[in-house]
């Protein structure tokens, strides 16, 4: 029997997804991304070579493993084209491992156009997107006016579509946004020109899995984000526009939901988040720099400063029941080398109650004080440790803890960003 395991964010994105779903592909027959599109940034680091994907599954360096792009994602044809050929360049042969859904909804021109101007007239209350096109794409889907990929295949339908979309959306961009309006003919010729490369690679994905499934093969789903910023499950409207979270797993891909034998959720061993919104405990002061620094953590599709702060098991405990997880993969543990003394949020206060779960509404979280534990560093360096016995005492008891707290096993730890610097406790496949 093969095993089918979701592995996901479980807090605001970054956690190392990419570095994790990579190490875990090899024992993985395909990887399949289900949600979200190139606002992602996974990082994969092997013997020291670093590469950035963003659509395309974090397994794609694995020779012969199959790379899946399900409907739940949003495609930007231009984007997509890119990191193909990147990837290519690098003596990747991404065509021959790459499948894409022909349901998956376009990223086109005038969604970045769109992104961009909300944001703008948004002002201080913006959301602080990536500014890739991303609700623009996700809400031309839910209305039903989303040009699909399986489109390009039909030029005809396709520049019908695209007609109607431009219209409307040039009367938004001029009238209301006071932006200049797309050209027709430049934008049907460019999206045209990059479809050639990549109609070939459309795919039946739900009859695809279904027949590794049967074959008992391994499959892991890819999330994109995290927990936290699910549409419907995080603090809206400081959200990504799509369910990070494991339901969009079956959703997004055509697998069936009772198919799932694990769910691992990537939990950074501190906190940070990307973008505006609240964010209980961010740290504004030196140690929020010194763990910005020592995690470098600047976004890897926008180069933005990440906010840093201590670890949420209020966050934490809501992501574990939503995402129903059944283990736990603890990242970037080395980042914490460095602290005397490690804070962990083990609840919040608001009016005057505690509170275990972190609400899902940013009007109350933005209420939310932490209430913190503190535990006593380990000031020694535990970068690239592979055995959970090497590491120091005061480190195993941060991770005891938060087991502790969560009651989910930390089968896997992360010591650093390369594929080799992790402790295995457990292999979930
Ligand atoms: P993702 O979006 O969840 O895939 O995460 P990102 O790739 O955006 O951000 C994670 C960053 O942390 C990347 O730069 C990784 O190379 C790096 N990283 C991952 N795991 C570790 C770790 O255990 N220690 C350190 N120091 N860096 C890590
Ligand atoms: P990975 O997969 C962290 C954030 C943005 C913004 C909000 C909405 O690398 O973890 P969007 O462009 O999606 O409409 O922006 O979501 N965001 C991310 N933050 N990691 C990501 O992806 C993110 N993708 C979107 O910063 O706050
Ligand atoms: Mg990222």
């Amino acid at each position: 029997m093969g095993r089918n395991v979701i592995v996901l964010g479980s807090q605001w994105g970054d956690e190392g997804k990419g570095k994790v779903v990579d190490l875990l592909t090899d024992r993985a027959h395909c990887v399949v991304r289900y949600q979200g599109g190139h606002n992602a940034g996974h990082t994969l680091v092997i013997d020291g070579k670093r590469t950035v994907l963003h659509l395309i599954p974090s397994g794609i360096l694995r020779e012969g493993v199959f790379c899946l792009i399900g409907n739940g994602v949003v495609v930007s044809p231009q984007a997509l084209l890119q990191e193909m050929e990147t990837l290519e360049s690098n003596g990747v042969a991404v065509r021959q491992q790459l499948k894409i859904s022909g349901a998956c909804p376009l990223v086109l021109p005038y969604h970045k156009s769109m992104d961009i101007a909300r944001e703008e007239k948004l002002g201080t209350k913006a959301i602080g997107t990536t500014r890739r096109g991303i609700a623009p794409a996700y809400e031309d889907k839910v209305a039903r006016r989303a040009i699909k990929l399986m489109d390009l295949t039909r030029p005809e339908i396709f520049l019908e579509k695209l007609r109607d979309n431009l219209d409307y959306y040039n009367f938004l961009l001029t009238g209301y946004y006071q932006q200049p309006a797309l050209d027709f003919g430049q934008v049907a010729d460019e999206v045209l020109g990059d479809a050639q490369h990549i109609v070939p690679l459309i795919a039946d994905i739900p009859a695809l899995l279904n027949t590794f499934r049967e074959e008992g093969k391994n499959i892991l789903f890819e999330g994109a984000q995290g927990n936290a910023l699910d549409v419907d499950q995080g603090a809206y409207p400081y959200v990504t526009s799509s369910n990070t979270t494991a339901g969009g797993a079956a959703t997004g891909t055509g697998f069936g939901p009772l198919y799932f034998d694990e769910v691992m959720g990537i939990t950074k061993a501190y906190t940070t988040r990307v973008g505006s919104g609240p964010m209980p405990t961010e740290l504004l002061g030196e140690e929020g720099q010194l763990l910005a620094q020592r995690g470098n953590e600047f976004g890897s599709t926008t180069g933005r400063p990440r906010r840093c702060g201590w670890f949420d098991a209020p966050a934490l405990r809501r992501a574990v029941y939503v995402n129903s997880m059944s283990s736990i993969c603890l990242t970037k543990l080395d980042v914490l080398d460095a602290f005397d003394t490690i804070y962990l949020c083990t609840s919040y206060q608001l009016d005057g109650q505690a509170l275990d779960a972190i609400p899902a509404d940013s009007e109350m979280l933005a209420r939310c004080q932490p209430v913190y534990e503190a535990l006593p560093g380990w000031k020694t360096s535990t970068v690239g440790i592979a055995k959970y016995e090497n590491l120091p005492e005061n480190t195993r008891r941060y991770i005891e803890r938060i087991e502790q707290i969560i009651q989910v096993p930390i089968d896997l730890i992360s010591t650093g960003p390369d594929r080799k610097e992790t402790i295995q406790r457990r292999n979930i496949f």
